[in-house]
Formats: structure tokens, sequence, C-alpha cells
């Protein structure tokens, strides 16, 4: 496969790569360029971070589990290619001066993450920072560094790779794509496609139905630097702009299954305020920047933290083999443990979720509150009219081997008078609609009562009641 970008403002011409190459992995063994750390090569720590451009935007990634592919046509700058020679860039001078450094060893990821937030002017420096740690500084003189450089003006020479961008490569992408219009990798001993667009995806997946479709990689990118997977025929997904589409017409709203998560939140800020929430505790801001919504609900996880509010929602996933499309409830996709409703060769393509009055609300339980998997993540959404309920969607992630809905509860709520003896009927319908497991997040038990407790925390919410989980009360 062959692939072009800027690393820190020159063009990099690669062929022949082999495709589930690290961007950590080749900048350090190829390049040399070592300020990129390794330090838990899974998307946890941020030691990797880099900053990924395009005539978009600027987004932080973790290197350690992005594929060589997954960059081409972009700009990538590391830790060594933010200053401009002797002139720091401003969050460096701003680590300086605060003395946001100690061992140094999360230094360049921290640095990484703050020009990227820099450079999309964000101030959350909470949010911003969650997913890179530091075990020796503390984070109080970094988040003091960050603020300080907060109004600095932009340095022009990163502002310059967008508009190198489209001269340096899109012109040579065109060329070779008039050549060669699905672009596949047989030198090596693995097979890569790097289709253009949904339709070459459909016939190349139809062609090729045992490969690894590579959507963000937060979940593939594992599988290679973990349990050392030889994955196989892959095929990367990143060029398919058709499929970042986002569709909201009167009756519904179509989420492109290549969406990330950074996306997605900020269009449900606009529909769904407490999905959005949810969402901004998914992973990192690096993480959300890669997720997607397609990779989140074909990975089939019981964990995924999207499935349950979708379904809650009413969504409907649209699936895709070679020119046959089709549509179901999404609660219907996911089967079993492990076992999806998706036949080989076939793709999730969209979902799309009716346009309703907001009455949703996402809870999301981890151990740690920024940066987790959940435990239990519970989606509920009633309606209520004169003091009755008329409808209930009610999923939770977590409480099965499947994202499932609460059928049982969501009946013993129906038609009653909304009120705290209702709740606790759908509180004890829970116990048949799920038998949870015990594991390393929770126990069976744990999780059976914090779902009681979601429902009641919805009740007292839809009561004016104000509840923080960031609030500990003795
Ligand atoms: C540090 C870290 C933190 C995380 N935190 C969370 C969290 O808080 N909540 C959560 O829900 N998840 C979390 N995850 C898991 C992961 O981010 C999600 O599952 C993610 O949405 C997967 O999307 P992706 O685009 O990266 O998928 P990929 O890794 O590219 O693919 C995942 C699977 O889906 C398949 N696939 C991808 N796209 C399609 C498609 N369009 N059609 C059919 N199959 C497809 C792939 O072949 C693969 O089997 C975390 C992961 C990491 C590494
Ligand atoms: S090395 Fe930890 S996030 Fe990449
Ligand atoms: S400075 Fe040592 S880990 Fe952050």
């Amino acid at each position: 496969m062959d692939i072009t970008f800027l690393l820190n403002g020159e063009r990099v011409r690669l062929h022949d790569v082999a495709p589930t190459v690290t961007l950590l992995d080749w900048l350090r063994e190829e390049r040399g360029l070592t300020g990129t750390k390794e330090g838990c090569n899974e998307g946890d720590c941020g030691a990797c971070t880099v900053m990924v451009s395009d005539e978009h935007d600027a987004r932080a990634l973790n290197a350690c589990i992005l594929f060589l592919p997954q960059l081409h046509g972009k700009s990538v700058r590391t830790v060594e290619g933010v200053a401009d020679g002797d002139t720091l860039h401003p969050v460096q001078r701003a680590m300086i001066d605060h003395h946001g450094s100690q061992c140094g060893f999360c230094t360049p990821g921290f640095v990484m993450s703050m020009v990227a937030a820099h450079a999309n002017g964000a101030t959350d420096h909470d949010v911003q920072l969650a997913g890179n740690l530091c075990r020796c500084t503390g984070y109080a003189p970094i988040i003091r560094a960050a603020k300080a450089a907060e109004t600095a003006p932009r340095p022009d020479w990163l502002g310059r790779d967008r508009s190198l961008l489209p001269s340096e490569i899109s012109s040579e992408e065109a060329a070779e794509k008039n050549a060669k219009p699905l672009d596949a990798n047989e030198a090596g001993e693995q097979t890569a496609f790097a289709p253009g667009n949904a339709d070459e995806l459909a016939a190349i997946y139809v062609a090729h139905p045992d490969a690894t479709l590579v959507a963000g990689a937060t979940d593939v990118g594992l599988w290679v630097t973990k349990q050392l997977r030889d994955l196989g025929p892959v095929i990367f997904l990143n060029r398919c702009e058709d499929l970042r589409a986002i569709d909201v017409s009167t009756d519904t709203i179509r989420i492109g299954a290549m969406v990330d998560m950074n996306r997605l939140r900020l269009l449900m800020e606009n529909h769904h305020p407490s999905y959005a929430e949810m969402i901004r505790r998914y992973a990192s801001v690096q993480i959300r920047h890669a997720a997607t919504i397609g990779g989140n609900i074909a990975n089939g996880s019981p964990i995924g933290d999207n499935p349950p509010a979708l379904i809650a929602l009413g969504a409907r996933l649209h699936l895709r083999k070679g020119d046959a499309r089709r549509e179901i409830p999404l609660e219907e996709f996911f089967l079993d443990y492990g076992k999806q409703d998706r036949a080989p060769g076939e793709f999730v393509e969209a979902v799309s979720i009716p346009r309703q009055p907001d009455q949703l609300k996402c809870y999301k339980l981890s151990k740690r509150f920024d940066q987790d998997i959940s435990a239990v993540c519970g989606c509920i959404s009633v309606s209520i009219t004169d003091g009755a309920v008329t409808a209930a969607r009610i999923a939770f992630g977590g409480m099965a081997g499947i994202p499932k809905r609460a059928r049982t509860a969501e009946a013993a709520l129906i038609g009653s008078s909304w009120d705290e003896a209702a709740i606790v009927a759908a509180q004890e319908a829970l116990l048949a609609d799920f038998s949870p497991l015990t594991d390393m997040r929770a126990s069976a038990g744990y999780r059976m009562e914090a779902a009681k407790a979601m429902l009641m925390r919805y009740f007292a919410e839809d009561h004016g009641m104000t509840t923080d989980v960031l609030e500990v009360r003795a």
C-alpha cells in the first residue's frame, strides 16, 4: 500500500507499507523520532500523543494504535515538530515557566495534547488532558501552563500544514486513483485495501468477506499491539468520506458509520444533551477523535456506550452487502454474546435516530470518572402525558452479554401513573430482564442495584432534583 502524508511539515511518501505498522513504532524505529513515547501501547496513557490535521481540523491522537495507512492525506506533527527552530511553541514555553515537567516521560504527550487544544481554541483543559497520565509532576502545574498559553497567538508555522495539504497530497492522490481505483497491496504478506467510498468498500468486502474492517482502530489496534494477532486481509475505511456524513432531516438524524465520537458529541449537544455528556466521559479526547459509531456498534461489545443510548432512542441500523441494503431496529442486531446479525461481506453503513422530544438520560457508571469503560450504562427515555406513562424505552449495557432493552421494566411502567410506586415496580421487573455477571468491573449484585438506582435517578431528575456523580456526601 502506498501512502503520502506530511510529517512535521515535510512530505513523506511510503511504498508497500505493511498495513498494521503503528505510527508510534514507525516514528521511533524508522525515523528515530523518539520524543513520542510508548507507555501503555493501548490508548490509555497519552504518552504517544501526536497532532494529526487535515483540511477540516487538528486532532490529538494516540500514535500507538494508529496504523500508517490511516494517515494518508494528513499532516502529522510530533513533539519534535512543534517549535520553529529556537522559537518554542507557546505551550512548551508555558510548561517550562510553570514547572509542568519533572521526569519528563509524559511531557511530550501532554505538550502534543495541549498543542492540539491550542490549535482548536479549546480551553476545557481538564477534558482535553483527561487522556494524558502523569505520575510525578501532578496536574496543577500542567493545567496552569495550559491556561497561561490560552491567549498566545497560534504559531504560523503550524498553520502552514493545512495549506500545504491539498497541493502536496490531493493532486497526487487523484492521479493515483485514476490509475488504480481500488488500492490494494499484495506485495508483502498482508493484503490491504483502502476504498475511496462506500460503493468501493461494498465491492471489495463482498469479494473479501474474510477481511478485517478497520475504522478508528481503537479496538483493532489493540488486537495487534496487545494480542499480537495477524489480522489477515484488512480494509481501511478512513478514505470513505461519504461514511462520515451526518444528515438531519425533519424526521430522522442519520449518522454515517465513520462519524467519530467527538463529532457525535457535538451533534448530540443539540438534540440529546445527556447523551452528549455521556460521550464526554467516553475514553479520552484522543480516543474520541478516532473511535467511530460504526465500530462501537459492529464490535458487539456488551459494554459499548453508544448502543444503549441509541436503543433507548429507537435507532435503526443500516446494513449493506454489495448493492443490497437492509434496515433493522438496533436492538435486533445484537443476537448473543459475540454474535451479531451481520452476514459475511456485510457492513454498517449508518445508524438513524427518529427525531423526538428529548426525554433521554444516559447514566455511565465506571470505576473512574474519566477514561474508563462502563460497569453499567443505563439509558432511559420515558414519555408522560397527564401524569401517566405513555411510552418507555430503557436499555442497559453491562447487564447482559449484549446491550439489551429492559422490556419487562418498560411494560411495568407503561400505563402506570408516573410516581414512585411505578418506579419500584419497574425496579423489581429488572430482575426478570437481566441476570448480570460478576467480573473485574463489578459484581452481579452491584450491577443490579446500580441499574435499579438509575431508574430512581431518572424519576428524581424528572421531578427537578439535581444529581451529580461528582458530589460526595459524608
Ligand atoms: C483507551 C480506550 C478507552 C475506551 N473507552 C471506551 C468507552 O469509554 N466506551 C466505549 O464504548 N468504548 C470504549 N473503547 C472501545 C472503542 O473505542 C470503541 O469500541 C470504538 O467505538 C470502536 O470504534 P473504532 O472505529 O475504533 O473501531 P475499530 O477498532 O476500527 O473496529 C472495531 C470492530 O468493528 C468492526 N467495524 C468497524 N467499522 C465497521 C463498519 N462500518 N461495519 C462493520 N464492521 C465495522 C471492525 O472490523 C472491528 O471488528 C475504548 C477503547 C480504548 C482503547
Ligand atoms: S502509549 Fe499509552 S496511549 Fe499510546
Ligand atoms: S513528569 Fe514524570 S510522569 Fe509526568
